[in-house]
């Protein structure tokens, strides 16, 4: 913890040169709607899976809820007063499925889609540009129990709410990311089941993966229609993996985890194709019969950008010869296929959530998305860190969060500068939120949120991040 009677200076943990970004390079803030709009009963909104499952016994610390949250529900004119006051350019929210069209099917609810409406209003008035996520994790819970993402006719529903959206703001949005990391959506909802719905079945984890994208290109289809001139792509979250020694087999394990985490998804939407040997890797968990012809194609419907959330990196092993995995693990892996690789911890500095801060991992993701996958302009849509806050005289320092941003931007300039269409960056999160599984101990936020009083607190880092915003770049170090 810092001493907060000696609070770091802006820009003293800048640890390079001065780095200015390309003009127009668009600096925002991301958050999610059930991490932080409350209101979960209001407005006609009716429960998502993420409702269910924060209510259900066991499944978050401390039993946390999405029920209140941040009450950015209520207190939305003023949040966004605060993100005008940062210099925000853009601020990447998501639509709460259930708030506009309740139970996932039907007309729009136009009280919850007056919310949006609202928002996007309010943003525009104050020269912050809407980024607008159809989906970051609220499936309405009828849809879950007509069989969830693992049935292919959820797409279908989705690409129906995704008109409804464009209908009614699409003329006042200009970017539109349709899924939110849809590799936790499959594999932490449907394999693991650390996320709602909490269920654990490899086959029905792989099987969402392809209705999540099928869903995706359906959107994309409805979205470009609607509204031609939108931006339109999809976020996923992007890992390096990189094997623990020089064995061929922990780099068999590396290529096992890169297809599951990474190209599971980026083949498909990207190169319209599955990897082959992602689906050796699954002979035993699925022989991928819910793919139809056709599918693919949709899958692969062009975009106009890529989202790249970027947190940290997997460096993995071979399993243990001779050593399986007890049967409870295996049965509840994220990885299905793949349970028995070993996940390694390399003794380098960590954040809050015990993830390993490495910075040039971005700059790998970039250059390999750039390099491998398409020549399409990239954004960082995520990228930040979670630590233990604490308010001092009415202030929060937060240096460890400001370093992790400092030293993650210079690693963003420096794919601009190898070639990378590198386009924007979002930090996440705007503010302290509901943190899924964890509930509200894990704090994300450059604004630090008092959930007793409602009270926003911009923490050093937002200072440090809204001088960066005005001068389109980081300072030199002192
Ligand atoms: C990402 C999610 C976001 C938040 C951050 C920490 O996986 O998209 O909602 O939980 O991680």
């Amino acid at each position: 913890m810092s001493n907060p009677a000696n609070p770091p200076a802006v820009g003293v943990l800048d640890q390079g040169p001065e780095l200015t970004f390309p003009p127009g390079f668009l600096w925002g803030a991301a958050t999610a709607a059930y991490q932080i709009e409350g209101a979960a009963t209001e407005g006609g909104r009716t429960p998502s899976i993420w409702d269910t499952f924060s209510h259900a016994e066991g499944r978050t610390v401390g039993g946390h809820t999405g029920d209140v949250a941040c009450d950015h529900y209520h207190r939305m004119p003023s949040d966004v007063r605060l993100m005008a006051d940062l210099g925000l350019r853009s601020y990447r929210f998501s639509v709460s499925w259930p708030r506009v069209q309740p139970g996932g099917a039907g007309p729009v609810n136009q009280e919850g889609m007056d919310f949006y409406r609202r928002l996007v209003d309010e943003l525009l008035a104050h020269g912050v540009e809407p980024w607008l996520t159809l989906y970051h994790w609220d499936l309405p819970q009828p849809l879950e129990d007509a069989g969830g993402w693992p049935a292919r006719d959820t797409a279908a529903r989705f690409a129906d709410y995704a008109q409804l959206v464009a209908d009614a703001v699409g003329d006042r949005v200009k970017y539109f990311t349709t899924l939110n990391e849809p590799w936790c959506s499959a594999f932490l909802g449907y394999g693991s089941g650390v996320h709602a719905p909490g269920r654990s079945d490899g086959a029905d984890a792989v099987r969402a993966g392809h209705h999540l994208m099928l869903g995706h290109g359906l959107a994309v289809q409805a979205l470009r229609t609607a509204r031609p001139a939108a931006q339109l792509g999809i976020t996923v979250n992007l890992y390096p993996v990189t094997p623990a020694g020089d064995s061929p087999q922990d780099a068999d394990a590396a290529r096992r985890i890169d297809g599951l985490a990474n190209r599971f998804f980026l083949d498909p939407v990207l190169r319209g194709a599955y990897p082959a040997d992602l689906r050796a890797d699954l002979r035993a968990v699925t022989d991928f019969g819910h793919v139809r012809d056709g599918d693919l194609a949709v899958i692969s419907t062009p975009l106009d950008m890529v989202g790249v959330n970027y947190y940290s990196r997997h460096v993995v092993a071979a399993p243990v010869e001779g050593v399986e995995r007890e049967a409870y693990w295996r049965a509840q892996s994220c990885w299905p296929g793949s349970e028995d690789v070993r996940f390694v911890t390399r003794g380098v500095p960590v954040t809050d959530m015990d993830w390993e801060i490495d910075a040039p991992g971005l700059l790998e993701t970039l250059e390999r998305v750039h390099r491998d996958y398409t020549d399409l302009p990239l954004y960082i849509t995520e990228n930040g860190s979670a630590f233990v806050d604490a308010v001092a005289d009415g202030r929060v320092d937060d240096p460890d969060r400001l370093a992790y941003f400092d030293s993650h931007l210079r690693a963003a300039h420096a794919a601009i500068s190898a070639g990378v269409p590198l386009k924007g960056y979002f930090a996440w999160s705007l503010m302290d939120n509901f943190e899924w599984a964890w509930g509200y101990t894990k704090r994300f936020g450059m604004v630090y949120v008092d959930y007793d009083s409602q009270a926003r607190i911009p923490k050093s880092s937002a200072r440090w991040y809204a001088e960066v915003i005005r001068r389109n770049g980081l300072a030199a170090a002192q």
